[in-house]
């Protein structure tokens, strides 16, 4: 049972249909594309009694909860209690990406290399704070936002608004109760997912996100608008330090927490001029981060959740292909902000292998958009330029009215390679 139902959700879906173990999938709720590929229920992914309601009821072996909201809610645990196998954290654990005020404080007091920060919950100390702070600087709201919840201010009174916005107006509602303001970093970003047991780490391969909406990174923040893996950026070097600096000491500490994390670790690193630094972390797989990483992995993604969920991952192999993924993301026009739903979807049939749906419902049949994010088409290749190039081969065989994607994916990877 994997618990979601967005892009993310059917790559998974599809990566454990390729196990001889698995007879039998369910999504929760899943959606009109992953209905190829696995039952869907229709039960929301936040409804947790429902959620394990099914689970018993169904006689369900093996669950994986991948969105944040339920991991943070406490899926894992409740479906642990009713004696369900799950693939995610216990909500303990989850609070690494659920409170960003928890997880800057786990970084200062275990040496993790992030932004230098302070938190405040008094909003007139933040103001005043705010008053001799170097710009540009950042804001976050302490909980979960959407991905929302972080705004770069460029001058001080943008950041005085932001913070009157998360504060006052509650724009995030309890998220916004504890905010941090952060330095401003600069430097490439790598996406860095990581199976981990709570004692053994083993990275995936890296991407990197496109998180703008219009070409050459301008417009305004969504989830992600494409990816590449690997990420150019992540030389041998980066990763071993990253290894040493940040992976291995962020699953100590969390142990030392009595807070020991189990599913897949997400670390937003940010390549500054003094080293890796840590921008967030996630609780989950990434998306579209997922519908990169997981197409080139070679073991079985069944095997090694359980060995993550038993504590044996340092006796499981963990391959991935040495090749290059580009994933190009078809989003509604309009989105993140206002867009129209209802169109129906043409996915030529050699190619649905390519293709994980994120924002789409059956209506008669047919597949028709539902969300911003509609769909994310990735090709797999011997290099990353042949990636791209497949990946846009097969976005120009995909039809719906009202379809915007970006023209830029892997562009700036590309010349970092160069
Ligand atoms: P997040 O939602 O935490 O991933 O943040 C969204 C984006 O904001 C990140 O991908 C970064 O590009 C940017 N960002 C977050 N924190 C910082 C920082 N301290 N310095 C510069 N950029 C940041
Ligand atoms: N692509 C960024 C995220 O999943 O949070």
């Amino acid at each position: 049972m994997v618990v979601g139902g967005g892009g993310r959700e059917h790559a998974i879906i599809k990566k454990l249909k390729e196990s001889k173990e698995i007879s039998e999938l369910y999504a929760l709720p899943g959606n009109g594309g992953i209905a190829s590929d696995a039952v869907c229920v229709d039960i929301a992914a936040v409804d947790i009694d429902s959620i394990v309601d099914f689970a018993v009821r169904n006689k369900i072996d093996y669950a994986v909860v991948a969105p944040d909201d339920p991991l943070v809610l406490g899926a894992v645990d409740a479906l642990g209690k009713k004696g369900i196998p799950c693939f995610g954290p216990d909500s303990k654990a989850a609070i690494i990406e659920g409170s960003k005020v928890f997880s800057k404080n786990l970084m200062k007091k275990y040496s993790i290399p992030t932004a230098r920060y302070e938190v405040f919950s008094d909003m007139e100390k933040a103001l005043e704070h705010l008053d001799t702070a170097p710009v540009p600087t950042v804001i976050k709201a302490d909980g979960l936002a959407l991905g929302k919840g972080v705004i770069i201010a460029e001058t001080r009174d943008d950041a005085k608004s932001a913070v009157r916005s998360m504060m006052e107006e509650r724009v995030f509602g309890k998220s916004g109760e504890n905010i941090v303001i952060e330095e401003f970093l600069t430097g490439p970003e790598v996406s860095v997912l990581a199976f981990t047991d709570g004692e053994t780490v083993v990275p995936m391969v890296s991407s990197m996100d496109h998180k703008r909406a219009y070409d050459n990174d301008e417009g305004p923040n969504t989830g992600g608008m494409g990816t590449v893996a690997p990420n150019p950026y992540y030389t041998k070097d980066v990763a071993e330090r990253c290894m040493r600096e940040i992976f291995l000491p962020t699953v100590r500490a969390m142990k030392a927490e009595g807070r020991e994390f189990r599913g897949c670790l997400y670390f937003g690193l940010m390549i500054t001029p003094d080293g890796p630094k840590v921008i967030e972390y996630n609780c989950r797989f990434g998306d579209p981060e997922t519908q990169v990483v997981l197409p080139l992995l070679e073991s079985d993604l069944f095997t090694v959740m359980r060995a993550v969920t038993d504590g044996r991952l340092s006796e499981c192999e963990v391959k991935f292909k040495d090749r290059s993924a580009c994933c190009v993301v078809m989003a509604s026009k309009g989105y993140p902000v206002k867009y129209e739903k209802g169109y129906k979807i043409e996915i030529p049939e050699e190619i649905s292998d390519n293709v994980f749906i994120a924002g789409a419902k059956l209506e008669d049949g047919s597949l028709v958009t539902s969300g911003g994010r509609v769909l994310g088409a990735t090709a797999v290749a011997d290099t990353l330029e042949e990636a791209v190039r497949g990946a846009y081969e097969f976005v120009g065989r995909i039809k719906f009215e009202n379809a915007f994607y970006r023209g830029d994916i892997g562009k700036r990877a590309l010349a970092a390679k160069e």
